[in-house]
């Protein structure tokens, strides 16, 4: 099993057990960590409520309307990255961006590699991709930075979680001409 090689593929319905796990892995690390730097369901998420969410991403990418890079290490999806279209109808050359991997896997370059292959994936369909970051997610800060995208906002604690405060830094990179090449570290 080589850790820094991936494979990187496209979401499949049969994908729904594994990535229902990660969520309810994702919530307990939440309650864990109040910084951790992805919104979940407020309470542990209902079976039900999983199924709709996998449903509609699944559905959006049937559609077109939603881009899915999935990792797999050793046969088991360590992380996703979904680009999806909003629900405003002037904005259809936008796509939100979400990213997540495993917490075991993080910081191998597998965040990179599933951002990659959802961007390639999501030219012609979007122009500008967007993305909301906790200030304090240095690693997501960083990741998106290296592909180009640039803040454009930052909204003073708009997150609050017990009584930790966090504020949401909005992020944005324009493909509309290409897909900036990575930056490496002596860019
Ligand atoms: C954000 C996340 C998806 C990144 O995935 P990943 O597989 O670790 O990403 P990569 O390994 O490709 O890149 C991480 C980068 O962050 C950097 N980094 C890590 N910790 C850092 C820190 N404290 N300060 C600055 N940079 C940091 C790493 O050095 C690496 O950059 P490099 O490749 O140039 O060295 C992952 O941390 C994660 O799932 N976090 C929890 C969910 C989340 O926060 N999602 C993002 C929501 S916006």
């Amino acid at each position: 099993m080589n850790l820094n090689n991936p494979k990187i593929r496209r979401l499949e319905w049969d994908d729904f057990a594994e990535l229902a796990e990660q969520e309810l892995a994702y919530h307990m690390e939440l309650e864990r960590n109040p910084h951790f730097g992805i919104g979940t369901y407020g309470s542990k998420p209902e079976p039900t409520g999983l199924v709709d969410w996998f449903t509609k991403l699944y559905t959006a990418a049937l559609c077109g309307d939603a881009f899915v890079s999935v990792a797999e290490v050793g046969g088991k999806i360590v992380g996703m990255c979904h680009i999806e279209a909003g629900h405003f109808a002037e904005g259809p050359h936008v796509g939100e961006l979400g990213i997540s991997v495993v917490k075991k896997h993080r910081n191998a370059g597998i965040g990179a590699r599933l951002i990659k292959a959802a961007l390639e994936d999501s030219r012609g369909r979007f122009e500008i991709i967007s993305s909301s970051v906790f200030s304090t997610n240095k690693s997501a800060i960083a990741l998106y930075k290296r592909f180009g995208f640039k803040e454009y906002s930052v909204a003073p604690k708009f997150v609050k979680r017990g009584h930790v405060y966090i504020s949401s830094v909005s992020m944005y990179l324009d493909i509309g001409r290409g897909i900036p090449r990575i930056k490496k570290d002596n860019d």
